[in-house]
């Protein structure tokens, strides 16, 4: 057990798929995992672990904002010892070829200041994805004819922006996408030597002002999270 995560040692696998929204946890684990169990739910932060394929598998939400991520990264990698970690969450399009529904494999991510900001310093880390598991998303992507993209995320620190600036110049250089999390995670896995992903689902646009309708939330999300499992287990 952890401050923030109730698991018995044992009861997490080396594999954790993080979504930010402890209900898409469960919804992942019931839909995707066999004979998936409750491990967490220490602040109705809920995690399970299951087998996809035989093969272990956590998924445990993270909260949302690069903060909320790092604490649940930090013991998952610290204390549980997790070698593989992917963030599987919505984002918010940025370019004009980037739809609805569409699935974004982020090669790096970008950040104003991540939680990882005061060690840096002056120097401008640049967050990136382990390339093994993103061959292999992209491998599965393919083959599943799923409507993707592959280059430079955003993970900003606000979700309501008062600085709509620095949009602007992240869509101007070819960023396909803003979330809250995947810089940290990616820096974490980076100090810890792990593997790190995100796979993501546009849910909004931030030009075109277009939705995902709830209802069609699942199918596209499962998607992302089919994605995510085969890349983990290439
Ligand atoms: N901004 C930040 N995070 C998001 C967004 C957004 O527009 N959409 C989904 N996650």
């Amino acid at each position: 057990m952890t401050i923030h995560i109730g698991a018995e040692k044992g009861d997490i696998a080396p594999t954790v798929l993080l979504p930010g929204d402890p209900y898409r946890a469960k919804w992942a684990a019931e839909n995707f995992l066999t004979a998936p169990r409750l491990v967490n739910e220490v602040r109705g932060m809920l995690g399970y672990t299951g087998t996809w394929n035989g093969h272990p598998v956590t998924i445990q939400g993270s909260g949302m904002g690069m903060p909320s991520l790092s604490i649940y990264a930090n013991e998952l990698i610290r204390d549980y010892d997790a070698q593989t970690l992917i963030r599987i969450g919505s984002c918010g399009g940025m370019q004009e070829n980037v739809g609805i529904r569409d699935v974004l494999i982020a090669m790096t991510a970008t950040t104003f200041g991540s939680p990882s900001k005061g060690i840096f310093r002056e120097l401008n880390f640049a967050p990136c994805a382990d390339w093994e598991l993103l061959e292999a998303a992209v491998a599965h992507a393919r083959k599943k004819q799923a409507t993707f993209h592959v280059g430079g995320i955003y993970s900003s620190d606000v979700f309501y922006d008062e600085r709509p600036d620095l949009n602007e110049q992240m869509i101007r250089h070819g960023i396909l996408g803003v979330e809250m999390e995947a810089a940290e995670l990616y820096t974490l896995a980076a100090r810890h030597g792990r593997r790190a992903l995100a796979v993501l689902t546009v849910s909004d646009h931030l030009i075109t002002g277009e939705a995902l309708p709830a209802e069609d939330r699942e199918q596209s999300f499962g998607d992302m999270v089919e994605i995510a499992l085969s890349a983990a287990f290439a």
